[in-house]
């Protein structure tokens, strides 16, 4: 058998759902985040001349052919991170895994952290956790613009994890919550690849243009998060559920959802999920709906994809 560091380079990033608050996130309001059991998985070996990258993940239509220029984007502003000269290199970067490139579940930081991770064991680098998330912030600027910094803390860490960012440059709020034990959800996926650069960018604008209408929803935001931990840590789940359909009404009004998504939510609610809401940068994207137990998580998922919608059936609290 080979050795490993002639062969290649290796790792993998989760996938996650972001519970309640995107977009205000990146405006340092606090966040819940949820990784997912999927994953990008990223090897690195060298070969050919220049980078090539072979992005074989399965997901939405488009996606791969969309991201391109981002994700090359992404892959130089990594390498200037870890100090790695891309003129002098001769790389091949393959891109699988389990975690399907649909908009809004992380796709985009699971792999930047699979790519960071499997870059540091082909230069033999040995990098701590917390400089793999710094390196995949780096390259989720790519895909986001002034990203908050929450997808890749989740694809970096795992686990459920309460987010904020520090808007003074210092480290960010990051904190490992606890379920009692794990419950099922229901990602759907519209099929419409989304844009999070255009989108984050898009809020911003308008922040900046109505700010006394912002501010309201940006404090209604505050105070819906800080008892959506309560209720996590109680294992209300009726509670998170309401609170969910809360924070999709706030982000309606800050004008990331789109019809599909509505639409999505309203069947959720309709067979029974306790909770839904867009999830992940919206305009397109998924959606999560909280299905606690099988049944439920069945009864919902087929009404999904009875209408063609592609689902993954997974878990919050893993
Ligand atoms: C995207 O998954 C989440 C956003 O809040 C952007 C960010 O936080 O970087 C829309």
């Amino acid at each position: 058998m080979l050795s490993k560091d002639v062969l290649m380079g290796s790792g993998s990033g989760f996938g996650k759902v972001i519970l309640f608050n995107e977009h205000f996130v990146v405006h340092g309001v606090p966040g819940i985040v949820s990784a997912i059991d999927s994953v990008a998985h990223a090897e690195v070996k060298e070969a050919g001349e220049g980078l090539s990258i072979k992005d074989e993940r399965k997901g939405a239509i488009g996606y791969t052919e969309k991201k391109l220029i981002q994700q090359k984007e992404s892959i130089d502003r990594m390498f200037k991170a870890m100090g790695i000269n891309s003129e002098k290199t001769s790389l091949e970067i393959r891109l699988g895994g389990n975690l399907p490139s649909f908009s809004g579940i992380g796709a985009s930081a699971a792999s930047s952290v699979a790519i960071a991770r499997a870059l540091a064991e082909e230069f033999k680098m040995d990098l701590p956790d917390e400089r793999i998330n710094e390196i995949a912030y780096e390259a989720e600027k790519a895909y986001a613009g002034t990203p908050s910094g929450i997808d890749n803390t989740a694809a970096t860490y795992g686990g459920l994890i309460w987010f904020k960012k520090t808007m003074t440059g210092g480290p960010n709020i990051i904190e490992k919550l606890c379920l009692k034990e794990p419950v099922e959800i229901i990602i759907g996926n519209t099929g419409i690849v989304a844009d999070t650069k255009e989108m984050v960018a898009g809020v911003a604008a308008r922040k900046q243009k109505t700010p006394e209408k912002y501010n309201l929803l940006v404090k209604h935001a505050e105070e819906l998060v800080f008892k959506a931990r309560t209720a996590l840590r109680a294992f209300d789940l009726r509670k998170v559920g309401k609170l969910m359909n809360e924070n999709h009404r706030l982000l309606q009004e800050i004008e990331v959802s789109c019809r599909e998504l509505d639409h999505m939510v309203s069947l959720a609610r309709e067979r029974g999920a306790l909770g839904a809401k867009l999830t992940g940068g919206g305009g397109g994207g998924c959606m999560v709906a909280l299905t606690p137990r099988k049944d439920l998580q069945e009864k919902v998922a087929a009404a999904f994809e009875e209408e063609g919608f592609k689902v993954l059936r997974t878990k919050i609290g893993v």
